[in-house]
């Protein structure tokens, strides 16, 4: 069964505006996906893109303007108010700041123990067993129980609310950028964790970050979203490696590499995929909303969305472009690293 199924959810925000104006803006639109038990899915995209909005409504943090959320079965959209104790037990967050979500004024044995308290009603000595070896699974010891989280370092924070978000035995957990604001080898030992989490345990990640690179190794699957909408999704290695659309290959194009070579490369291509200049002011109404940042648009962009259309290699793309050459489309720039990727961009 999937375990989370989340249907043409769009999300809109109401800003105040002066002299009485009201403006609104649609985070999220009419963005699908599934994940299925032990499943990773990366979303990716750009600041503002709506990852964070995405997660918030996945956490029943915020009310969607429509489309269902379904949780193992149950659809958490038709939920008024809080969730229900079991559902805030089975779907745990853990976000960028892990400084700003611990309380820096309580040791980290009743930090991680926190949900026990809330949810179990644990006595004292049993609290801080289970808390000793929730540390132990992040990789953590004994001793830090007693530690404040100003003694630790940010890696070790971010362990600290893993091990917090564990100890409620989650099924899904919703990861927003939880490596960002960490240096790059600490990044991959957490993202290591993470992938021992969920061998261990069948929990599924929602896994949310604006570094493509970061998300393609713990992702089973990739949807990269543009302006509130997803552009293109499919298997991780494929998106990673032979991203289809325009702004997904822009993204790939703007993840730093060592090679300088591959970097000047890198770099050319990306400022070949946006235009200089926006082609048109304003987003288009009813077209691609990449359209204005595109060196590719061409007329259907500026009247039509694109449909989804499927890639060689899995998954889909809504680019029109695509939708143009019949049945097998090709991605327009393969292996980003490779030689023949400016070549193939060539007009
Ligand atoms: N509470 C809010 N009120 C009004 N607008 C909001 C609110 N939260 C988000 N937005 C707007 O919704 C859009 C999506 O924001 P969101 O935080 O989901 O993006 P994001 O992809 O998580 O970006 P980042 O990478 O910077 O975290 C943005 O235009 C943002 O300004
Ligand atoms: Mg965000």
């Amino acid at each position: 069964m999937t375990l989370l199924d989340v249907d043409a959810l769009s999300v809109e925000f109401r800003t105040r505006r002066s002299l009485g104006r009201r403006d609104v803006v649609a985070a999220v639109r009419d963005v699908s996906f599934q994940i299925a038990p032990g499943e990773t899915l990366g979303l990716v995209g750009e600041s503002g893109s709506g990852k964070s909005t995405i997660g918030r409504a996945v956490l029943h943090l915020l009310r969607p303007r429509s489309g269902t959320i379904t949780f193992s079965g149950r659809d958490l959209t038709a939920i008024r108010g809080r969730l229900p104790a079991e559902l805030r037990r089975a779907i745990q967050a853990v976000f960028q700041d892990p400084y700003s979500s611990l309380d820096p004024t309580k040791v980290i044995a009743d930090l991680v123990a926190e949900p026990l308290v809330t949810h179990l009603g644990l006595g004292r000595s049993e609290r801080r067993e289970r808390a000793a070896h929730a540390l132990e699974r992040v990789g953590l010891e004994r001793r830090h129980l007693e530690r404040y989280p100003y003694e630790l370092s940010g890696g070790q924070r971010q362990r600290v609310c893993i091990a917090r978000a564990l100890l409620s035995e989650p099924s899904l957990m919703v990861l927003d950028e939880p490596v960002s604001a960490l240096d790059v080898s600490t990044q991959s030992q957490v993202i290591n964790l993470l992938a021992d989490v969920q061998a261990d345990s069948g929990v599924g990640y929602l896994f949310i970050a604006h570094d493509l690179t970061v998300v393609r190794h713990l992702s089973h699957r990739i949807a990269a979203l543009y302006r509130g909408r997803v552009v293109e999704d499919g298997g991780a290695a494929r998106v990673a490696d032979q991203p289809a659309h325009p702004y997904t290959q822009a993204l790939v194009a703007s993840v730093p590499v060592p090679d300088p070579v591959v970097q000047t490369r890198r770099r050319e291509l990306r400022r070949r995929l946006l235009a200089a200049a926006p082609q048109r002011a304003a987003e288009p109404a009813d077209g691609c909303p990449f359209a204005p940042r595109c060196s590719y648009a061409f007329e259907p962009c500026w009247s039509t969305f694109p449909v989804a259309t499927p890639v060689v290699g899995g998954g889909h793309v809504r680019c029109h472009l695509y939708d143009q050459t019949a049945t097998t489309p090709q991605p327009i720039a393969t292996g980003l690293g490779m030689e023949a990727s400016l070549t193939s961009l060539e007009p």
